[in-house]
């Protein structure tokens, strides 16, 4: 592969989350019996899900990074097979025909762990060691609930039926969870895009069930308003789809552009307002008129109008979730604030202006997130951590900021009312 290509897929790469340090196992010392702890329920982040395909009897989809690995052959078909289709019929996204996917193991956390050493980093598998470590035990006192994430929640009246199939499943997983634990209500505990599932799904429940059942939403990584990184994004992915440096992010290649979840990450009018985030000499491109920004980098007008329809109102009605919340981000890591298409030829590598953060999650984004929950009358609890010099899988993956993190929990554990 040509360093140009290599280059262009740098932000692909980010996204996917990619980033990480190896580093020693995590050892967060050994605590209290597993009676007595309120359940923990854990969403992880963007990709981190496997799903399995009924095509010739059920076998891994995604991520089969053994069989890819073995047999870079299988590339094309597993692309086309993780792509989306939109049905105008229905007036939903679903698998391309033939396909028949479901998520491996959901109420479990068995499924973070992937055949990818990568990923371990990335998707929670540390913090499930680490809240083993102090006697959380899987299945009993520690759940899982992995969605599939090409697909997205949407507004509402519009047709998300792979989210409402979820959000029924989490319902159940919470209550049972509950019962198995002396009805003690759940601890929901999310990384980077779990946290977009967590607080939607809470908006939906009616409050009397989220009172009654959730102790605590522990939101990791995740802002509110989007990000100038999915502009980026999506601008890299223009045209046709194009070999990425790693088989798994040409597997992805962000879908061909065809995931439903695809635009719920744009920054959102709300926080970003009329910012210039996309800069040419020409013209600049804002959160308010993200529609030309998606005609530029090569949408088609359907496709700008499922922005529209299915993500933009979310962004704008986005509510404070009225149950106990803390919400924990790293800072300190060069973080996209905007890009520059100086010719506006957006297949080009841009030049990057970088603010504060994660790496990936925007500081503003959180700030934005403290007003806007933090502010609200009716929020019972909010708690807002910042952990220095912490990248977004770092959180997740190294030792001191996974104390911050089961430190919390165990807090939020002894909290009589929040
Ligand atoms: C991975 O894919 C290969 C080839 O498609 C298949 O034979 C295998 O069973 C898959 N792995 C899992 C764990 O399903
Ligand atoms: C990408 O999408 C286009 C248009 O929908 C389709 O023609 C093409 O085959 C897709 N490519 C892959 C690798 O899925
Ligand atoms: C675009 O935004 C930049 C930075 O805010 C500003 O300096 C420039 O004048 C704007 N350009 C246009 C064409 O509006
Ligand atoms: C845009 O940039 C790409 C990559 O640098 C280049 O191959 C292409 O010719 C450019 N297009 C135009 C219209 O300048
Ligand atoms: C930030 O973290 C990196 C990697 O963990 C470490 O090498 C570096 O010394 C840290 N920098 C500061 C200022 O703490």
């Amino acid at each position: 592969m040509e360093p140009q290509q290599q280059r262009l897929f740098a932000p692909l790469v980010l996204l996917l989350a990619t980033i990480f340090f190896a580093g020693a196992p995590a050892v967060i010392g050994h605590g209290e019996a597993a009676s007595g702890l309120h359940p923990v329920v854990l969403l992880p982040g963007y990709t981190c899900i496997q799903a399995s395909d009924a095509g010739r009897g059920w076998f891994r989809l995604w991520e089969n990074y053994t069989a890819l690995q073995a047999d870079p052959g299988l590339l094309p078909c597993y692309q086309d097979q993780l792509r989306l289709v939109y049905d105008r019929a229905g007036g939903d996204y679903r698998n391309a025909h033939g396909v028949e996917t479901r998520v491996v193991s959901f109420g479990t956390a068995r499924s973070f762990r992937f055949d990818d050493p990568a990923q371990k980093n990335a998707c929670m598998e540390r913090l499930v060691e680490a809240l083993e470590g102090v006697g959380y035990r899987e299945g009993a006192s520690l759940f899982g609930a992995p969605y599939d994430f090409r697909y997205a929640p949407a507004a509402p009246g519009v047709t998300a039926r792979a989210f409402s199939d979820f959000s029924t499943s989490l319902t159940r997983l919470v209550e049972r969870a509950s019962e198995r634990n002396g009805n003690r209500p759940v601890i929901l505990v999310t990384h980077s895009f779990g946290g977009f599932y967590a607080m939607e799904f809470l908006n939906k429940r009616p409050l009397p069930w989220r009172r009654r059942h959730v102790k605590h939403l522990v939101m990791l990584c995740h802002g509110v308003g989007g990000s100038a990184l999915i502009m980026q994004v999506l601008a890299s992915t223009m045209g046709s789809p194009s070999p990425a440096p790693t088989l798994r992010d040409t597997v992805l290649s962000f879908g061909n552009r065809s995931f439903g979840s695809m635009f719920s990450l744009l920054p959102s009018p709300k926080v970003y307002g009329d910012t210039p985030l996309v800069i040419t000499r020409a013209k600049n491109y804002s959160a308010e008129n993200m529609p030309e920004f998606l005609a530029a980098v090569g949408f088609s007008d359907d496709e700008v109008a499922r922005y529209r329809t299915r993500a933009l109102p979310l962004t704008l009605n986005f509510r404070a979730p009225l149950v106990p919340m803390t919400s924990i981000n790293g800072v300190g890591v060069p973080t996209v604030d905007k890009v520059v298409y100086w010719d506006a030829n957006f297949t080009e590598m841009p030049r990057v202006v970088n603010g504060d953060g994660d790496g990936i999650v925007n500081l503003e984004t959180v700030l934005a997130l403290q007003r806007l929950v933090g502010d609200v009358p009716d929020q019972p609890y909010f708690k807002s951590i910042l952990i220095p010099n912490t990248t977004h899988n770092s959180m997740i993956s190294d030792d001191s900021a996974l104390r911050v993190v089961v430190k919390e929990i165990l807090e939020v554990n002894q909290a009589t009312s929040s």
